[in-house]
This record gives C-alpha cells, structure tokens and sequence, in this order.
C-alpha cells in the first residue's frame, strides 16, 4: 500500500492561534491537501444539534452517532465531507455549534471515531492537518508537529474580526470569554487535552504576519527534506 508514504504535517494549538488560515496557506504552497479537524466535530455537533439530541446525554449521543453516515471527498484543495447526503456548510460556524462543540470532543468514543476517520484521510494524499491533538494522538508517529499559540487578546481580537465577517457584529469580551471557557474545556479533558508534546515545534504567532508563520513552517520543513511545491 502506498499510503502509508504520505506525509502528515501536524498543526495543533488553540481556538483562534491563527492554525487555520496558516495550516491552509501552507496546504498550498506545500502542494498539499488541507484537513481541519475542528470541522468533523462541529459537524458531529450540528448533526446532534439538527436531531435535537441534548449533547449532554452522553449515550444518546453515541448511540445517534453510530447511525450517521459520513462520506468524504476533496473539494477546493480541503478533504471536506457530508453527513447522511448534507453538506453542512458555514452552518457548523454559527453560534449554536461554537458553544456546543467543546462538550461533544469531551466524548471518549466521539474521539476514536473522528480519529479513525482522520487517519483514513491519508489515504487521500499528503496532508497538512490543524487540531488540537493530531501530533499527541491522530498522528502521533508523524515528525511534522508544530505548535501554534499566540496572545490571549490578540485570539479574542482576530476570532472576533472573524465572527463579524460571519454574522456582521461580534463583542471581542465576550469572544474572549467564550474563547477562555473553550481553552479550559479543552485543556483539562481527560481524553486528548490539548497540550505540547514532545518533539513539537513551538511558534508564537503574536504580532506576526501569516506570511511569516507559513514561511517560518515551510523553511523548517525543507530543512527537514520536505519540498514545496512551488
Ligand atoms: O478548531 P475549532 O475551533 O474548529 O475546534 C472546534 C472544537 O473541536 C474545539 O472545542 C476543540 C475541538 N477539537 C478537538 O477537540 N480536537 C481536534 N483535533 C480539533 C478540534
């Protein structure tokens, strides 16, 4: 089998660090295929949601979550997805699944499932993929792990420019806010919290320009023996 050949770069770090948009710039310049592993657990979340499933109930959830059907395909350069024949599109951006997700990735066995379909998108190609554990436990035999953080106020300020393109008005307090509650979540789970490990590379994105952040991830993967495409 050829898959196995296929490189993974791992991009982890927090809510709004600015792994999106870095992982999928760097997507493109590597000649890669983007997966963003948030959106699988926000299309569990709205998928529960759209049941009205109370996300709490956590063998309900379960039990709803081995009757879905999810189909996987590239689109625009991303491994995208739908789920039972719908793509969710930016719904799984609104704010009802923005406050629900962090609950649903809480779930132990929600967890095994998305990693296994994360790791089945290997088979797809190379792939440049941003979580919060794709280097500590999706991929954790890949030696291309970086780290991405940057300044608290500085992810309130650039998650709220965000949310404003989105839904024309946001309040970057309460983002933050809602941005420390998702952290924390995050970062005390017992299954998969979001943390460095070892052999991740670590960049601090404050003040710095995307740009930079992608030519920072490239050069050192070059140094590594990667190429770029371009
Ligand atoms: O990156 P994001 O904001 O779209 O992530 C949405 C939620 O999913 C967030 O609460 C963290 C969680 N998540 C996770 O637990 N593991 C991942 N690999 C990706 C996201």
């Amino acid at each position: 089998m050829t898959e196995k050949k296929h490189h993974v770069i791992a991009i982890d770090g927090p809510s709004a660090s600015g792994k999106s948009t870095v992982s999928k710039k760097l997507a493109q310049v590597m000649g890669y295929l983007y997966v963003d592993s948030g959106a699988l657990y926000r299309g569990m979340t709205w998928k529960m949601l759209q049941e009205n499933v109370d996300i709490h109930d956590t063998e309900v959830v379960i039990a709803k979550m081995d009757e879905i059907q999810w189909d996987f395909f590239i689109k625009d350069g991303s491994v995208w997805f739908s789920i039972d024949g719908t793509d969710p599109g930016q719904e799984i951006r609104g704010e009802a699944v923005r406050e629900n997700v962090a609950i649903i990735a809480t779930i132990p066995e929600v967890r095994a499932f998305i990693g296994e379909q994360l790791r089945n998108m290997r088979h797809f190609g190379n792939i440049v993929m941003e979580g919060r554990d794709i280097g500590s436990v999706v991929f954790r035999d890949s030696p291309y792990k970086f780290y991405i953080d940057a300044d608290p106020q500085e992810r309130a300020r650039r998650r709220c420019k965000d949310i404003v393109q989105l839904e024309g008005q946001s309040n970057v307090e309460e983002v933050f806010n809602s941005l420390k509650r998702r952290d924390e979540i995050d970062s005390s789970r017992k299954t998969a919290p979001l943390q460095i490990v070892d052999g991740a590379r670590v960049l601090d994105t404050t003040g710095m320009t995307i740009d930079e952040v992608v030519e920072r991830i490239a050069s050192a993967l070059t140094q590594d023996g990667l190429s770029c495409e371009a």
